[in-house]
């Protein structure tokens, strides 16, 4: 969602392996800002029509951090954002 919302298009690919899934979404938008600020939860730019929908509540980055092993955001003012999240299968809970 946020590769529609904020960047305006975007590519999703996954790649499986025995042991880990690799998601990455890529998109070449705005790009964002402070990346920190970005995945505080609550931080959000999302506009009225965005929260109409019921999205925009600033929880997207968080919660895809709280919810993979390894979270990778790359992003760069008016170039795009690139967010790779890495899952491993079958080792019980997330290791910090
Ligand atoms: N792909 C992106 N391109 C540009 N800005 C983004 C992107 N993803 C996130 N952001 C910025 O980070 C903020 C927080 O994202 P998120 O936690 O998903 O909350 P929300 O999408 O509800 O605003 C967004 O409001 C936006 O400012
Ligand atoms: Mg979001």
């Amino acid at each position: 969602m946020n590769a529609v919302m904020h960047g305006g298009d975007g590519t999703l690919s996954i790649e499986v392996d025995t042991g880990m899934l690799v998601l990455e979404i890529k998109d070449a938008g705005p790009g964002i800002d402070d990346v920190e600020l970005a995945m505080q939860a609550g931080y959000s730019t999302a506009k009225d029509e965005h929260r109409e929908m019921g999205f925009g509540a600033g929880m997207g980055l968080p919660n895809m951090k709280k919810n993979s092993d390894e979270i990778l955001v790359d992003s760069k003012k008016n170039e795009g954002t690139k967010v790779r999240m890495v899952f491993y299968l079958n080792q019980g809970e997330k290791r910090d």
